[in-house]
């Protein structure tokens, strides 16, 4: 059975090398497996908890999302999205948050540091602590269970996390799964195998200790001026160095070959200097990362081809969430009123919603035309006119089978809000599959 593995990265602040070696490329190596599902995406309204400065949202997401793809992210393959595309998982934090225990939330680890904090500074406990804060855990839960993943790689700190996800899964099911499992129970995938890369001082990676190198944004000087104030040990040139105590090795190693890592540790005992060390390490960073950074400022320069892959993700994403989410709905109580008249005349299972349709006409003006109504008869989509009809035909067959990715360029107004269209679009496709 295929597994599927589902991550979210927070859109706050740049990648750096820390990033790409502990999470970016064991991602991607994972997605290229047999067998396996990967969905990866932006969590851009997790980066709304800690951060309220739009334009750092909106740069960081396009820099993460330029980097996965730069970094050889293959989104035919892999279901690469953002979060805030999903209405479903709003709406799915709302089903869950209604059986998450309160007492729970009160002890998840990010929340609980925010109030110790206060209370150890004398404050109120919870003086600044937002409740997105504190519902963080239950929108992680929903992005993980939305897409019913076997599999979710994370750090340590988000073990807990996980863990709650599993817990209000289950708890769910028990209410409302009526002998079947809606929810998968997923579970954290924590990668010893992958190397935790030391920063500057040789401390763990990380833009909170302010020793983090970048992985593109500079360009090769920003590598070259950051590398070298790695912290070494004082020995001069000539004097052996001890390769196994020195976190600019480690930094070596995750961009070097078998044979390119031994070299090295002879070349530092028998006397390389520290900043020849540094050069090479350069080199070595240059030639894995170079032509990564040569399509990242392509994609950077061409920020549409980006949302246009997101876009195609959101869509792929949401053939599965839509239709999940209405048996969801269904399983709480949120039910057609129709269904229940039905039901209670005759035993008949509620039917499956009514899709939209396409209608394709000619008017008085000899002219084409198309429009999308709802079953309720609300026109979603007008097209403008046509002098061929073939033009509409295609575009309804674009409209389809792509999606609200094919919305964008469409020669259409739309007739209600958007997120309505998008989800007709998305149901009409996937009933095509
Ligand atoms: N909270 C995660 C982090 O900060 C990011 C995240 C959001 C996530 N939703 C997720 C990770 C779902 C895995 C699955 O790292």
């Amino acid at each position: 059975m295929t597994q599927r593995v589902l991550t979210g990265i927070t859109t706050t602040g740049t990648p750096h090398l820390g990033n790409y070696v502990g999470a970016i490329r064991p991602a991607i190596a994972a997605s290229r497996e047999p067998g396996v599902e990967s969905f990866f995406f932006l969590a851009d309204y997790h980066a709304l908890i800690k951060c309220d400065e739009p334009d750092r949202i909106e740069r960081s997401r396009l820099e993460i999302a330029a980097t996965w793809l730069a970094a050889g992210l293959d989104p035919e393959r892999v279901t690469f999205y953002r979060q805030s595309d999903i209405p479903e998982t709003p709406e799915l934090t709302w089903l869950l948050t209604c059986v998450t225990a309160k007492g729970q939330m009160n002890r998840a680890h990010a929340y609980k540091a925010a109030t110790d904090a206060n209370e150890a500074q004398g404050k109120d406990a919870d003086d600044g602590i937002t409740m997105g804060l504190f519902s963080y855990p239950i929108l992680m839960a929903a992005d993980i269970l939305l897409f019913n993943a076997h599999r979710v790689p994370v750090g340590r700190d988000q073990v807990q996390h996980i863990e709650m996800a599993r817990d209000v899964a289950q708890r769910f099911n028990h209410l409302f799964g009526k002998q079947r499992e809606l929810f998968v129970l997923p579970q954290a995938q924590i990668d010893e195998a992958v190397a935790m890369l030391p920063g500057l001082d040789g401390r763990k990676m990380s833009k909170s200790y302010d020793n983090a190198i970048p992985l593109f944004e500079g360009g090769p000087k920003a590598l070259k001026e950051a590398i070298a104030l790695i912290v070494t040990d004082s020995k001069l040139p000539g004097e052996p160095k001890d390769p196994d105590n020195s976190h600019l090795v480690t930094i070596h190693d995750a961009f070097a070959s078998a044979e390119q890592r031994s070299a090295f540790r002879a070349e530092l005992r028998d006397g390389l200097g520290w900043g020849e060390a540094k050069q090479r390490l350069v080199e070595r960073i240059e030639a894995h990362v170079g032509p990564m950074r040569a399509h990242y400022a392509d994609l950077m320069a061409h920020p549409e081809r980006i949302e246009e892959a997101l876009l195609v993700g959101a869509r792929k994403a949401r053939a599965i969430a839509t239709p999940f989410l209405q048996e969801l709905r269904g399983a709480v109580g949120l039910r057609s009123m129709k269904a229940v008249v039905r039901a209670s005349t005759a035993t008949v299972a509620a039917e499956a919603p009514k899709l939209p349709v396409f209608k394709q006409y000619r008017e008085a003006d000899g002219l084409f035309y198309f429009k999308l109504t709802a079953s309720d008869n609300l026109v979603l989509l007008q097209s403008r006119s046509f002098t061929e009809g073939r033009e509409a035909g295609a575009w309804v067959k674009r409209l389809k089978t792509e999606g609200a990715a094919a919305l964008a360029g469409a020669p259409v107004e739309l007739g209600a809000e958007r997120g309505v269209v998008e989800q007709a679009l998305a149901a009409l496709a996937a009933a095509q599959e």
